[in-house]
C-alpha cells in the first residue's frame, strides 16, 4: 500500500500483503504435480511409506529451498537473473541466474499443451459426453489430432496472458484469491468416501519401502513445490520486508501437501477398487488423468457431474501454476532488458506458440520429430525436471553456501520474524542438500 504507487510506476509490482503472496505461492505451487503426478507416485513408490517420506523432504528439504529462493529474491528485489547478478558478474553467476530463468521459459509451453487437454476434456463433460471420453482409443485419437489440440493449447495459452496482463495485484493475486479457495473446496467435494485403497496410502509399511522411494519422493517435493524454477525468487521480490517468510512458507506447505493428500484420497481409492487393487495397474503420468480417470466417472452414476467437478479442479490448478511460470518469464525480461510488460508478454507470446506448438503435435502432425527419442512435450518435461532442476538448485545453494552466507540470509529472515528454524535450515543447507541434489541427478 504505502509502497506500491511506486512500485507499480517502476514497473515492479508487488502483492498487497501475506495472504496475497500465500495465495500466489500455493496457486504456483498446487497443479498438474499435486493431482495427476502425486498420487501415482505415491500408489506406486509403497503407499504410506512414500507418503511418510515426502512429509519429511518437504518440511526439511523443501523448506529449506522455499526459504532461500524467497529471501533471495526479497533480498535483491529481483528475477533469478536480476538476483543472481547482485551477488558477482562473471560467467557462473550468470549462468545460475539463466539457469534458473530459463526453466520456466521451456516449461509453460509444454504445461499449457496439458491445460488445453484439461480444457478439452472439461468441454466434453459440460456436453454429457461421459461415455465417449472414455471410450478406448479416445484420447489417443484426441492428441494425434493436431488441430484439436493447437485450438484448445490457444485457449489455455490465451487466458494465461489475459491474466498476466492484468498485473501483479489485479491479475496475478486477485486470481490466486478467487480461485483458490474455489480449488480447495472441490478439492474437498470431490474425495469418494473411505474406500479399498486409502489404508494403502495413508498408513506407512516398510515393506513397501524402497531407494526408489526417496528418489520418486525428493523429485516429487521439488516439483510440487514449485522450487528451482525461479518462481519463488519472483514472488519473494514481490513481498515487503515485513511479511514473515517462516510462517507464510510453512502455509503453503501445508497448502501444496494437505490439497495433494486430497488428490491421493480422490484418486487413489477409486482407481484402485477400479483396477483390482493392484498398485502395478495406477497408469502413470497422462493416461491416469485422461483414460484411466474418465472410465471410473463413466461407472459413476454421477459420472457427468463428477468429471466437471473433476476437470474444473485441475483447470484451476493447471492455470494458477501456469501463470506463476508466465510471471517468471514476464518479470525476467522486464528486469534485464527493462521492456514494458507488454512487451514482454508479445514476446512470451511468440516463444509460446512456437514451443507450444510443437507440443501440442509433437503426437500428431509433428510426430516424425522426435528428440531422444521423445515427442516434444516429454524432451522438454525431462529436460527441466531431470536435468535443469536439480542443477538450478544445486546452484541455489552455491550462491547461498559460497557467496551470500547464511548470516545474510538471517538477517534477511528476521526482518519479519525471529528465524525459528534457523539451525535446521543451516544443517540442512550444509549437509543434506547438496547431497541430496547429486542423488537426483
Ligand atoms: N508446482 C506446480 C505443479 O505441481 O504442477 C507447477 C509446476 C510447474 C510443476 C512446472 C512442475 C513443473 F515442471
Amino acid at each position: 500500500m504505502k509502497h506500491s504507487k511506486k512500485s507499480h510506476k517502476e514497473g515492479r509490482g508487488s502483492f498487497s500483503g501475506r495472504i496475497g503472496y500465500v495465495l500466489a505461492v500455493a496457486g504456483s505451487a498446487v497443479g498438474l504435480g499435486n493431482i495427476w503426478r502425486f498420487p501415482y507416485l505415491a500408489a506406486k513408490y509403497g503407499g504410506g511409506i512414500f507418503l511418510l517420506v515426502y512429509l519429511l523432504l518437504t518440511v526439511s528439504f523443501g523448506y529449506v529451498l522455499i526459504m532461500s529462493e524467497t529471501a533471495l529474491g526479497r533480498m535483491t528485489k529481483k528475477s533469478p537473473v536480476g538476483a543472481f547478478a547482485s551477488f558477482g558478474n562473471s560467467f557462473p553467476f550468470k549462468l545460475g541466474g539463466w539457469l534458473n530463468a530459463v526453466i520456466p521459459i521451456l516449461i509453460v509451453p509444454y504445461y499449457s499443451t496439458i491445460g488445453g487437454w484439461v480444457i478439452k476434456y472439461l468441454a466434453e463433460y459440460l456436453k454429457g459426453n461421459v461415455q465417449e471420453v472414455a471410450q478406448d482409443g479416445y484420447f489417443t485419437g484426441f492428441i494425434t489430432d493436431s488441430f484439436q489440440t493447437e485450438l484448445w493449447f490457444l485457449v489455455f495459452a490465451a487466458l494465461i496472458f489475459i491474466i498476466i496482463l492484468g498485473g501483479v495485484r489485479n491479475g496475478v493475486e486477485r486470481m490466486s484469491k478467487i480461485m483458490m479457495p474455489i480449488l480447495v473446496l472441490l478439492a474437498i467435494v470431490t474425495r469418494p468416501g473411505a474406500l479399498a485403497g486409502v489404508k494403502y496410502f495413508l498408513i506407512p509399511n516398510m515393506k513397501n519401502f524402497s531407494f526408489m522411494t526417496i528418489v520418486a519422493a525428493m523429485g516429487q517435493m521439488f516439483y510440487s513445490l514449485s522450487i528451482a524454477m525461479g518462481i519463488l525468487y519472483t514472488y519473494g521480490s514481490y513481498t515487503d520486508k515485513d511479511m514473515d517468510l517462516e510462517q507464510s512458507t510453512t502455509q503453503i506447505e501445508i497448502f501444496d501437501t494437505g490439497i495433494a493428500i486430497l488428490a491421493g484420497l480422490m484418486i487413489i481409492p477409486a482407481v484402485f477398487s477400479f483396477s483390482g487393487g493392484n498398485p502395478e495397474n495406477l497408469q502413470a503420468g497422462p493416461s491416469l488423468m485422461f483414460i484411466t480417470l474418465p472410465k471410473v466417472f463413466a461407472s459413476m452414476g454421477i459420472g457427468t457431474a463428477a468429471g466437471i467437478l473433476f476437470f474444473v479442479l485441475v483447470l484451476l490448478a493447471a492455470l494458477t501454476s501456469a501463470v506463476s511460470l508466465m510471471e517468471t518469464c514476464v518479470s525476467t525480461f522486464a528486469d534485464e532488458f527493462h521492456w514494458s510488460r507488454k512487451k514482454c508478454c508479445v514476446f512470451m507470446a511468440v516463444v509460446m506458440i512456437v514451443l507450444g506448438s510443437a507440443s501440442s503435435m509433437g503426437y500428431g502432425a509433428l510426430d516424425f520429430i522426435q528428440i531422444f527419442g521423445m515427442a516434444f512435450l516429454d524432451f522438454f518435461d525431462f529436460l527441466t525436471n531431470s536435468v535443469m532442476m536439480p542443477l538450478a538448485a544445486l546452484a541455489t545453494c552455491f550462491l547461498i553456501l559460497r557467496v551470500v552466507g547464511f548470516k545474510k540470509i538471517s538477517e534477511e529472515t528476521e526482518q519479519s520474524s525471529s528465524f525459528r528454524r534457523k539451525k535446521l535450515y543451516t544443517v540442512f543447507l550444509k549437509y543434506f542438500a547438496p547431497i541430496c541434489l547429486i542423488i537426483i541427478l
